[in-house]
């Protein structure tokens, strides 16, 4: 969740629907952050508090989501969280260009599901995308099937393990072997988790934001 505000990738564009970047250039112009600051106030990590605030991936990850979605062939992947769309706008884009399948989204907040709905409407993705309103500790717990791809971009907790370590360990064991894992926030206990060799995979890290772990399931 850094607060630098990048409205474009690095290199070329992998997508090509015009429709689908034209939302997403939508969502970069609109992009913010709360003060470095709003986290130590009165309303603490409520997500409810930040409704107003999309925290998007960086288009970089987005354009790397894709590229290997389209490479994996991947059909069903698992986007948490889902906040206002913009990490499910680059998985649908990638298994609708794969022939269609299913993004699993999650997101705590009611009115961020209603945005991220209009964004994958708007983008022509609606029917690509299973965003699940609740907590992801429970809505995630049965994915219905191997997943080929999970996207793992939190939220901090008060105390105790971090969202990203949790939500690990619930979609893990639901990701099939070759799969792909991406982290965002370089959560200390996700990383101790994913980089141990028991628990079945390989990772690099990625100089995208503070670094993007991602992870190749091989066991
Ligand atoms: C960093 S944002 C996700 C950004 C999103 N991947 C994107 O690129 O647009 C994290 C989101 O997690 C949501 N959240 C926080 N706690 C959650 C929980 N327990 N279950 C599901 N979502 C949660 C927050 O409301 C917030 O929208």
């Amino acid at each position: 969740m850094s607060r630098e505000i990048v409205t474009q990738g690095t290199g070329p564009n992998p997508i090509q629907d015009a429709r689908v970047l034209d939302v997403i250039a939508r969502m970069n112009a609109s992009r913010r952050f709360p003060p470095r600051e709003a986290f130590d106030g009165p309303v603490g990590k409520d997500p409810e508090a930040f409704a107003e605030y999309g925290f998007s991936i960086h288009p970089d990850q987005g354009n790397l989501i894709y590229l290997l979605c389209r490479g994996l062939g991947a059909k069903r992947v698992v986007d948490f969280a889902t906040s206002v769309g913009m990490s499910a706008l680059y998985f649908a884009a990638a298994v609708r260009d794969n022939g269609g399948g299913l993004v699993i989204g999650s997101e705590f907040v009611p009115a961020k599901v209603d945005v991220a709905r209009r964004n994958l409407t708007d983008a022509g993705l609606a029917d690509y995308a299973d965003i699940r309103v609740g907590d992801a500790r429970e809505t995630l717990r049965d994915l219905g099937g191997p997943i080929d791809f999970a996207l793992i971009d939190g939220w901090p907790v008060a105390d105790g393990a971090s969202l990203a370590r949790q939500i690990i360990e619930i979609v893990a064991p639901q990701l099939r072997v070759g799969g792909y894992v991406m982290n965002d926030n370089a959560e200390p206990d996700f990383l101790d988790y994913i980089r141990d060799p028991a628990n079945g995979f390989i990772s690099v890290t990625i100089p995208i934001k503070r670094g993007t772990e991602l992870a190749l399931k091989i066991a």
